[in-house]
C-alpha cells in the first residue's frame, strides 16, 4: 500500500480545478450499460473506484477508449449477464449494475458490491424496491441472482423508499428507465443529492423520460431504448468540501474552479459560522481564513440537503483546532469514527460515545519534527528519521481527513494506505502541492 508524507504547517494558498464527481461518475458508468450506441464522457478522473466499474463494463462487452480525461464508450450487444468477480466486490457502486442489467438483459449474476468500511452498507432497501416491480432474486454463497421480466402495467406503479437511500434510489431509476413504453413509476421517498439528478440528466440525454430528480418524488415514463450521447458530469461536490476545509484548517486562500457553489449551502454557511470568509461566482469558490482560530460548533449528518456524512470525518478536523468544546453526530453509517484514534495521535483531543464524537479544542496539533520529507523512492534503514507520526487510513474519506490534519500539524505525518484516498482523488498529493503543501507520494 502507498504512503503519503506531510511536513504541516504551511497556509494552502492557490487555485485548483475540480473534476468529475465519483458519485455520480459510478452510477452513470453503469447507465451507459443500457444504452445501444456510443458514449462520451468528459472531466472523468483517474480514480481507482472508477476503472473498477470501467473493468465490470469491458468484460461485458462494452468497447472503451480513455484519452485524457475523456472517455468513450461503444456499446452494443451485451456478451453475458455475469458480472466480473474481481472488480465487484471491490466497490460500492457495483450494486448498481443490478438494475441497469436487469432492465437491459433481465438478467444478471452479481457479486455482493463492496465499498468503504464504514458500516455494514446492507442492500435491503435496493432487493424490496426491485422486487416490488417484479425482479426476482436470490443469494448463491456471496452472489446475487436476479432475473425480471417486464410487463405492461395499465396503472402507474407507486414505490416509496423507508430511508432516501442514494444507492437504493439510483438503482431502481436504472430497473425502470428503460422497459416497456406506457409503463409508469412513482418513487416517493426517493435520495435528492445533487448525484441523483446528474444520473437522471444523463438518462435524459440517451432519450430517457425522466422527471423530479432532486425532490423526493421521482416519475419515470419507461422508454423502450436509449441511444448514445455526450456527457460531462458534475464536479466532485465531496472533494470540493475536503479542499475548502484544508484552506480553512491551514488558514489558507484557496480558490476552487469548475465547482457549483449551490451544492455547498450548508458546508459554506458552517465555515462563514467559523469564521471564514466565502466569496462565490458561477462556477468558482474562494474561501479566506485569516489564522485565527476557529468557533466551535456542532454538526448532524444528514442526506442531502443536510450536512453530507462524506464530510463529517474531514470537518472533524477542523473541529479539533476551535475554542471550546463541539460535537459530530453521525446518523448515516454506524463506523464512520475510525480516523478518531488517529487524530488523536496528533494531539486532537476525542471521544466517542455511541455515533456522536465530542472534540474538546486544542492550541494546534503536532507531529514528530523531522529535518526534511523523505526522498518519494525513500528505503532508508532508519524511518523514523524520516517518518515523523505515523497514522493509518482505514477508509477513502477519514484518510482524506487525516491528511488534512498533517497539513496542520506542525511537524512531519506519514500516512499509511493511502491507496484509500486513491479512490476518490485522482492525484492528492499533485493537487495539494499546486497549492502550497510540503506533501510527497510515497511507494506508489
Ligand atoms: C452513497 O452510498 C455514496 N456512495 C456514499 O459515498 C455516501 O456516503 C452515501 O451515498 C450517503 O450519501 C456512492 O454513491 C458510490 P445510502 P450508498 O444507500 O448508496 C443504509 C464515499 O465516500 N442503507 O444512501 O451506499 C446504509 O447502511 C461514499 O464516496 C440500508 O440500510 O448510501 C446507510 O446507513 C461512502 N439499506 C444509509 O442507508 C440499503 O439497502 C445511507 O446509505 C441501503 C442503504
Amino acid at each position: 500500500m502507498s504512503k503519503i508524507q506531510i511536513i504541516g504547517g504551511t497556509p494552502l494558498h492557490g487555485k485548483i480545478r475540480i473534476s468529475g464527481a465519483k458519485n455520480s461518475l459510478l452510477p452513470i458508468l453503469t447507465a451507459c450499460l443500457m444504452v445501444r450506441g456510443t458514449i462520451r464522457l468528459h472531466d472523468v478522473p483517474k480514480l481507482s473506484d472508477l476503472t473498477q466499474m470501467l473493468h465490470i463494463l469491458a468484460k461485458l462487452g462494452c468497447v472503451i477508449n480513455r484519452q485524457n480525461q475523456t472517455i468513450k464508450i461503444d456499446v452494443n450487444e451485451l456478451q453475458n449477464h455475469i458480472i466480473d468477480k474481481e472488480a465487484a466486490p471491490k466497490i460500492r457502486g457495483s450494486i448498481f449494475v443490478m438494475g441497469a442489467m436487469l432492465s437491459r438483459l433481465g438478467k444478471v449474476e452479481l457479486p455482493l458490491p463492496g465499498g468503504c468500511a464504514i458500516g455494514s452498507r446492507p442492500i435491503d432497501l435496493h432487493l424490496t424496491l426491485l422486487r416490488q416491480i417484479g425482479v426476482k432474486c436470490h443469494y448463491r454463497q456471496n452472489t446475487i441472482i436476479a432475473s425480471y421480466t417486464p410487463r405492461r402495467h395499465r396503472k402507474p406503479i407507486i414505490l416509496a423508499l423507508d430511508f432516501p437511500s442514494v444507492g437504493a434510489t439510483e438503482n431502481i431509476i436504472l430497473a425502470t428507465a428503460l422497459g416497456i413504453t406506457g409503463n409508469v413509476y412513482y418513487i416517493h421517498g426517493a435520495a435528492k443529492e445533487p448525484e441523483i439528478v446528474d444520473l437522471c440528466n444523463f438518462l435524459n440525454n440517451c432519450g430517457a423520460q425522466i422527471n423530479g430528480a432532486g425532490t423526493d418524488t421521482i416519475i419515470i415514463h419507461s422508454v423502450p431504448s436509449l441511444h448514445g450521447t455526450t456527457y460531462t458530469p458534475i464536479p466532485d461536490r465531496i472533494n470540493t468540501g475536503s479542499y475548502l476545509i484544508a484552506a480553512a484548517v491551514t488558514g489558507g486562500d484557496v480558490t476552487l474552479t469548475n465547482v457549483i457553489p449551490t451544492h455547498h449551502i450548508n458546508l459554506i454557511n458552517k465555515l462563514k459560522n467559523i469564521g471564514a470568509q466565502i466569496t462565490t461566482t458561477s462556477d468558482s469558490i474562494n474561501i479566506i481564513m485569516n489564522r485565527r482560530t476557529p468557533y466551535s460548533f456542532n454538526i448532524h449528518t444528514a442526506p442531502y440537503p443536510g450536512f453530507p456524512t462524506d464530510l463529517q470525518s474531514q470537518f472533524c478536523v477542523l473541529t479539533t483546532i476551535t475554542k471550546g468544546c463541539s460535537t459530530i453526530t453521525e446518523n448515516l453509517f454506524e463506523n464512520r469514527f475510525r480516523y478518531v484514534s488517529e487524530l488523536n495521535k496528533l494531539g486532537a483531543q476525542i471521544t466517542i460515545e455511541r455515533n456522536q464524537a465530542r472534540i474538546k479544542g486544542v492550541n494546534k496539533l503536532t507531529a514528530t519534527l523531522t529535518p526534511t520529507l523523505c526522498p518519494s523512492s525513500y528505503q532508508i534503514p532508519n524511518p523514523q528519521i524520516c517518518n515523523g507520526t505515523n497514522l493509518t487510513a482505514h477508509d477513502l474519506r477519514g484518510g482524506v481527513a487525516l491528511v488534512i490534519a498533517a497539513l496542520a500539524a506542525q511537524g512531519t505525518t506519514t500516512i499509511e494506505q493511502a491507496d484509500y484516498i486513491y479512490r476518490g482523488h485522482e492525484d492528492i498529493v499533485k493537487d495539494l502541492r499546486q497549492l502550497g503543501a510540503n506533501i510527497v507520494a510515497l511507494d506508489r
